[in-house]
């Protein structure tokens, strides 16, 4: 066995690579934190906003900081006409992550700060990544559906105008209080997947573009961010009530993992997903498809938690991933567009991350334990192998 085999951490679990100011999960206790705060009181008092100056600048901005921090958001709320050429000439049946992904790289060589490497053009450059994000797949959205394409509006705040651009609707502001808040919830979880590979990335001191380019790569998988968008294929499904209990009994004897289900830190209730929740149910009124869509969603987590703890797994739980898709159904988006939501929020994390990675850098390089052919082995050469 090579000399580094003892230093061996699957999946990284319980390692603490890097220190930071923005997030605090408690695992045991079922809470979150962003710069100290609880995340409950930020989703109920702060909008998209405050939350991201936050995350930004460590402090809730004040009203003059707030006012000239969303006129920077603002200003940064239009896409180039080249850049929407090329969302024009995408084929309509691609993912919008992937999307997301090729059009953050457009959006770095349409960046004319791009050789930039002070703090002030990174900077910028943040604002101008989370100002567009939201533009790029809305954009999308509206090209592949062959609808008239909504311009942004500049009265609107980040998250109405995400819903008016996706459907050309002014929303209610009920509507518009749920999805600012899903948006808050969303913005920063410690080290997770996406976040750390935003780390990685920006420890070789590559610009915050591939960064950025890299942790929506990372957001996409199932047992990340795309957990979303799976929880409410599953959940349609199933047509009755009475189909919830074999749906899960059939998943657990043949040892799937169930989607929204599990985490790496919470041993007890994710408490995104606790509000989440709240907000599914006091949102969905009015509609029979969403009522029994939520009804289901219920009935889901209760026999899968029974189930759970009847094998003694008493640290699974619904995670952020699992409530927050039959809000979004709620709110009428395509169920595509989930992770990319998650991705629009989680974006300013993934920046903020981005700074603190290069406040006292260095790079990523772990090691891996090598358990290959035989070391030193004989060369053959091209007619005796
Ligand atoms: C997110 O880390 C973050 O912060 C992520 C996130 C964020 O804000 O960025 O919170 C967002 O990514 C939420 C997670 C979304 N993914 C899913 O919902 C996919 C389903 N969940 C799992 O695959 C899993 O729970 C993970 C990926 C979330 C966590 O994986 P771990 O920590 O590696 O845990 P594991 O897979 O090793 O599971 C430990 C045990 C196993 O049982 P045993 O083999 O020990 O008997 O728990 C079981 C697992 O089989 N288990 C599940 C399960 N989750 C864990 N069994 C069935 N269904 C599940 N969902």
């Amino acid at each position: 066995m090579p000399a580094n085999s003892e230093n061996y951490f699957p999946g990284l679990e319980g390692v603490n690579v890097d220190t930071t100011r923005l997030s605090y999960v408690d695992g045991q206790k079922g809470n979150l934190f962003y710069c100290g705060y609880s995340i409950e009181d930020l989703a109920e008092h702060c909008n998209f906003a405050e939350v991201t100056y936050l995350l930004l600048h460590g402090e809730l901005p004040n009203q003059k900081e707030l006012d000239d921090f969303q006129e920077e958001l603002l200003a940064e709320r239009y896409l180039d006409p080249h850049l929407k050429s090329i969302i024009t000439l995408t084929p309509k049946d691609g993912h919008p992550m992937a999307v997301l992904q090729a059009l953050v790289a457009q959006l770095a060589m349409h960046d004319k700060e791009i050789a930039d490497r002070s703090l002030e053009a990174k900077r910028r450059k943040a604002i101008r990544i989370i100002a567009k994000l939201p533009l790029v797949v809305t954009y999308f959205e509206n090209v592949r559906t062959g609808m008239r394409t909504v311009e942004p509006r500049m009265d609107l705040g980040h998250a109405a105008n995400y819903l008016w651009m996706l459907t050309g609707i002014e929303p209610t502001p009920e509507a518009v209080k749920v999805f600012d808040t899903a948006l808050t919830l969303h913005m920063d979880h410690g080290c997770n997947n996406s976040t750390f590979t935003c780390r990685v990335v920006s420890s070789t001191e590559a610009d915050i573009y591939s960064a950025v380019v890299a942790a929506i790569g990372s957001l996409s998988g199932p047992l990340h961010g795309g957990a979303n968008e799976r929880v409410i294929h599953m959940l349609e499904s199933i047509e009755e009530l009475d189909e919830v209990e074999p749906f899960i009994d059939a998943k657990i004897a043949s040892k799937e993992k169930i989607m929204g289900f599990g985490h790496r830190v919470y041993k007890v209730m994710d408490p995104r997903a606790k509000i989440l929740r709240e907000l599914a149910g006091s949102f969905v009124v009015d509609d029979p498809e969403m009522d029994k869509c939520l009804k289901k969603a219920n009935l889901f987590y209760k026999i899968t938690e029974e189930r759970f703890q009847a094998k003694g797994k008493m640290d699974i739980w619904p995670n952020v991933d699992f409530f927050s898709g039959v809000l979004y159904k709620a709110l009428g988006l395509p169920r595509d567009f989930f992770t990319p939501v998650f991705a629009i929020s989680r974006v300013v994390g993934w920046v903020a991350h981005h700074f603190e990675q290069l406040e006292d850098n260095r790079i990523y390089r772990p090691r891996f334990i090598y358990e290959g052919a035989e070391l030193g082995r004989k060369f053959k050469d091209m007619d005796k192998r």
